[in-house]
C-alpha cells in the first residue's frame, strides 16, 4: 500500500468546461471518482487543488511526512516555477508530472518545464487518463526501490 499525493495547479478547478479541446469535458470530480475506484481500494490517495503557488509549495512540505509519491499538474506554473522545483527537490519525495494537453504541441512558452528535472519524469497529452498513467508509474518506480 502507497500513500499518494495527487495535485492540480490553478485553473484545474474550471476541467469540464475550461478550454474543452485541449482539457476534455471530464470534471475533475469525474477525474478523482475514476482514479479513487482504479486505486483507492488498495492505495491511499489524496487529492489537492490550489489557484496559488505558495499553498502548494506549503502543501509539499507538508506532504513530506506522510506521502511515498507525489503526481502533480502544476498548471501554468509548470513553465516558470522554480519555488515548485526547489520544494520537489527539498523534499525528496518521488514525484511524476502530468499534463492534461501534449504541451510540447501547443504554444512555445509551454513546451518547457522548469518542474520535470526535479521529477522522475513527465506524462502529457494523454487527458484525465494521464493521472492513471502517472500513479502506475510512480507505483512501479516504488516497487523497485
Ligand atoms: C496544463 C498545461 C499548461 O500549459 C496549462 O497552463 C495548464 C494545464 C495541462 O494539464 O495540459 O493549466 O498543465
Amino acid at each position: 500500500m502507497a500513500h499518494l499525493h495527487i495535485i492540480n495547479g490553478p485553473n484545474l478547478n474550471l476541467l469540464g468546461t475550461r478550454e474543452t479541446r485541449f482539457y476534455g469535458t471530464a470534471t475533475w470530480a469525474e477525474i478523482e471518482a475514476s482514479l479513487q475506484d482504479r486505486y483507492g481500494q488498495e492505495h491511499g490517495l489524496r487529492f489537492f487543488q490550489s489557484n496559488g503557488e505558495g499553498e502548494i509549495v506549503d502543501l509539499l512540505h507538508a506532504t513530506r511526512t506522510w506521502a511515498d509519491g507525489i503526481v502533480i499538474n502544476p498548471g501554468a506554473y509548470t513553465h516558470y516555477s522554480y519555488a515548485i522545483h526547489d520544494a520537489i527537490k527539498a523534499i525528496g519525495i518521488p514525484t511524476v508530472e502530468v499534463h492534461l494537453s501534449n504541451i510540447h504541441a501547443r504554444d512555445e512558452f509551454r513546451h518547457r518545464s522548469v518542474i520535470v528535472p526535479a521529477c522522475l519524469g513527465q506524462i502529457s497529452g494523454f487527458g484525465g487518463q494521464g493521472y492513471a498513467l502517472a500513479i502506475a508509474a510512480l507505483l512501479q518506480h516504488l516497487t523497485a526501490t
